[in-house]
């Protein structure tokens, strides 16, 4: 895998170019499809494909769920018709990959003269409001490895145009939000379908222990996830909108606390017999198979909010 300063950006967009017609090459948004959310690339017309093995520094993604394409088309309900490229499959930190190859994809895409990044995932619910199945509308995250010394911006700046110092604090597009909640109104979703929330970024690969998942609730995260946030930096830095949707598959707190098993042994011999919550151990098929029921949704959300950008 190339470095950056090596990052091959001219030869990437050179390469992804000579596989396109002419009308394909200049996509006005970029999707990010997130676990099992790849079946958004079925409302992508004229699509095009473009396999990451074709474009010079892509990587593969080894998660099951994720393919290794890009595809490039137009998208958009009742007539509407924006060029837009879909990223099937992304890269992620737990995978081994480099920081700067997650990223690479986003930097490709912006220099590719995307203005607009829709990133979706699958998510772990900490609010113990939201529902399985309900999405959710980033407004904020917590991004704990950049916290720590991680953060995917770390190193020299990809373009000499790119601000060092990235604010955050508008990082997720009110506008693009805004067309998220219009977008469910528009197609008749049930209020509960769609919530606003904080999205906790941690490394993975391993699931939260109940521990965390408190620590992460009472910092105040909604959800929590292994990606999007990288992205979401990469775009920012180079100047995109950027909304992110989480799709919450499984609950990760428990709402009753935990399961306590002095207080059953002591019940116990005390004759007594208590019914203590036993936490879910969640998979991965558990996560795909949300995904894959629930996929639909997201995908219409995506086509309306798509349609509704204003061209710029
Ligand atoms: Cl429970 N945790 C994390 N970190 N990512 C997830 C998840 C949980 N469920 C789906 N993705």
């Amino acid at each position: 895998m190339p470095e950056y300063p090596e990052a091959p950006f001219d030869d990437a967009l050179k390469a992804i170019k000579s596989l396109l017609p002419e009308n394909l090459q200049k996509p006005q948004v970029g999707i990010v499809c997130g676990s099992g959310l790849g079946g958004i690339v079925e409302c992508i017309r004229n699509v095009v494909l473009v396999p990451y093995s074709k474009v010079p520094g892509f990587s593969e993604s080894s998660v099951p769920g994720h393919k290794s394409t890009l595809a490039f088309g137009f998208m958009g309900h009742n007539g509407t018709d924006v060029p837009v490229v879909a990223m099937l499959g992304r890269f992620h930190p737990y995978e081994g990959h480099h920081m700067r190859t997650v990223v690479y994809p986003i930097r490709v895409l912006a220099k590719l003269g995307i203005k607009d990044l829709i990133v979706t995932n699958a998510a772990g619910g900490l609010n113990p409001k939201l529902a399985v199945g309900t999405i959710v509308v980033v407004h904020d995250h917590l991004g704990l490895p950049n916290m720590t010394g991680m953060n995917p911006l770390l190193g020299p700046l990809t373009s000499p145009t790119y601000q060092r110092f990235i604010p955050l604090s508008d990082a997720y597009s009110p506008s693009l939000r805004r067309l998220a909640f219009l977008a469910a109104h528009h197609l008749s979703l049930e209020p509960t379908a769609l919530a606003e929330g904080t999205y906790a970024w941690v490394s993975g690969p391993t699931y939260e222990t109940p521990a965390e998942g408190r620590f992460l609730r009472l910092a105040g995260a909604d959800v929590v996830g292994m990606s999007t946030v990288p992205e979401v930096l990469a775009a920012r830095e180079a100047g995109l909108n950027v909304m992110a949707l989480s799709l919450v598959t499984n609950a990760v707190v428990i709402p009753d606390g935990y399961r306590s098993i002095q207080e059953e042994v002591l019940a116990e011999l005390a004759g007594k017999r208590v019914e203590l919550p036993v936490p879910d151990v969640v998979s991965h098929e558990e996560v795909l198979e949300i995904g894959k029921a629930k996929g639909e949704v997201m995908m219409k959300l995506v086509e309306w909010v798509v349609g509704s950008i204003p061209a710029n």
